[in-house]
């Protein structure tokens, strides 16, 4: 059995309360949390919005979405508690001058109860509302302030939205999300490395061949067109989610689990990163877009038609990206990254491909064989590849076989959503999840440099068919370099 041990009360007020993100993620990571008896009876959660909406009809929105995001775990009586300390107040949240009594009638007076402001809102409003939080007194010492992915779209864009920020909250204030960091296997892949004696010791260019992370998703555009155009694979995915995933796998051990610390140590891989200059554009980087295909048995469109877009697109619904990072431990280590929409199937992971031995005694059956796989999602689990011995009287047989560390066998519990714990460790005010945004800022940084390298050769996305696993170049990029995506028998 999971142990939980409650947050002090707390109140959180959710901007963007009716949107999706609210309803898909936030709200029933709250109600999860509280059926849990993880929030105290005494907490209050106010949703906004611009929308005119009475608590009655918030309540069955949030009851909606809680109960579909719960499926079987739906529980009736334990909602009918939780709704008690879930409000709502119409409010214009960049406007200084709109109903901010009210929204404050709904919050608790004590000063050092933890308040947090969640901007589950168009990032384009962040600024304003910090400035509107700072102009009616609603900054002060224990206030706190979430920030919801993509931070900006380059570099300049996202140190605006920091600046702004800033104006009014000090970082330690400033819990700017990336929801992989709140995912068990991704939180596991720490424990993994600085727990075990056993890795560290090959955890370098010395024991490792190379390492591919993957993020691949089988979905298309869910109705998010007009976001996912102005960003494509490479903002939406790398920039946050694949480079964070970079960074744990990479970095020295901390000094321990404070969050600088922690945060300190990734910020240093991510300036390591060597820049993608023009002329390696097409050779360390495949970008790509899908076109009509199969997805379930079914035929799908492609994406320029599911955009309904008039002209073409060149946004990239597919990126694979051969990054290094120059440093001591890593010089000559690839990192294979690869992430795309309408793949063959959806699931993450993280492969550690060790280097041969030095002497072979087995024959040509004695392949390139100890890797470390993480599977992120769905299928949780950690497999360390060995050689074996296939049983048997004659010969003498090498086969590749994983220890097998399945999740689902191991613990017999819900899987958390990340947000639950995200929203828990903001409460207790542990940023070590969160980004800061130096880190921020370094991923644009890299990313910045990699869009003028493809602007620069004019390197347009390659289609590929839906339901496949990305354009031909990616299967290239691996290929010279005697290498090849691991793909899961
Ligand atoms: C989001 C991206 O940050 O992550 C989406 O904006 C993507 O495009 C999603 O689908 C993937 O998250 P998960 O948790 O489903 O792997």
């Amino acid at each position: 059995m999971a142990k939980f041990v409650p947050v002090e009360p707390f109140d959180i007020v959710i901007f963007g309360g009716t949107g999706d993100l609210s309803r898909r993620k936030l709200l029933p990571a709250l109600y999860h949390r509280w059926v849990d008896g993880q929030i105290p009876e005494n907490s209050t959660i106010v949703g906004t919005a611009r929308s005119e909406m009475d608590i009655a009809a918030y309540r069955a929105v949030a009851r909606e979405a809680c109960e579909k995001a719960s499926g079987k775990s739906w529980d009736a009586a334990a909602w009918d508690e939780f709704e008690k300390i879930l409000h709502y107040v119409t409010i214009d949240a960049t406007n200084p001058e709109g109903d901010w009594e009210g929204l404050k009638s709904k919050l608790t007076s004590e000063e050092d109860r933890p308040r947090i402001f969640y901007l589950a809102t168009s990032p384009h409003l962040y600024v304003d509302i910090c400035r509107a939080l700072g102009a009616v007194d609603l900054s002060g010492g224990f206030s706190r302030v979430v920030l919801e992915k993509p931070i900006g779209t380059d570099l300049a864009s996202a140190q605006a939205i920091n600046d702004g920020v800033a104006e009014v909250f000090a970082e330690r204030q400033v819990f700017r999300i990336d929801h992989y960091l709140g995912k068990e296997t991704v939180q596991n892949l720490m424990v993994l490395r600085f727990a075990n004696i056993l890795f560290e010791p090959l955890w370098s260019q010395n024991y490792i061949d190379h390492v591919q992370i993957t993020v691949a998703e089988d979905l298309g555009l869910e109705g998010r067109a007009d976001y996912y155009d102005r960003s494509g694979a490479l903002r939406d995915m790398v920039q946050n989610h694949l480079l964070q995933l970079l960074c744990l796998t990479a970095m020295e051990p901390p000094n321990d689990l404070d969050d600088d610390d922690i945060r300190t140590e990734k910020i240093k891989v991510l300036k390591a990163l060597r820049p993608v200059t023009e002329a390696d554009a097409r050779r360390l980087t495949v970008r790509g877009q899908y076109a009509a295909g199969i997805h379930a048995g079914q035929p799908v469109k492609g994406y320029v038609e599911e955009l309904s877009a008039t002209e073409g697109s060149k946004t990239e619904t597919f990126v694979a990206i051969k990054a290094e990072i120059n440093n001591w431990r890593w010089t000559g280590v690839p990192f294979y990254l690869r992430t795309g929409k309408r793949m063959s199937s959806r699931h993450s992971d993280i492969v550690i491909q060790f280097k041969r031995a030095p002497h072979n005694l087995f024959g040509e059956q004695f392949g390139n064989v100890n890797k470390l796989v993480i599977r992120l999602q769905p299928d949780e689990a950690v497999r360390l590849y060995v050689q074996i011995k296939e049983p048997g009287p004659g010969g003498l047989r090498v086969k590749s076989l994983p220890l097998n560390l399945s999740y689902a066998e191991s613990f017999m519990l819900r899987y958390p959503d990340a947000y639950e714990r995200l929203l828990m460790d903001v409460v207790r005010g542990n940023l070590s999840l969160f980004m800061r945004r130096d880190e921020v800022e370094a991923a644009w940084r890299w990313v910045d440099g990699l869009i003028e390298a493809w602007e620069a050769s004019g390197y347009t996305p390659e289609t590929y068919p839906a339901g496949t696993d990305g354009p031909m170049s990616a299967a290239m990029l691996m290929d010279r370099d005697n290498r090849s995506w691991w793909k899961e028998n």
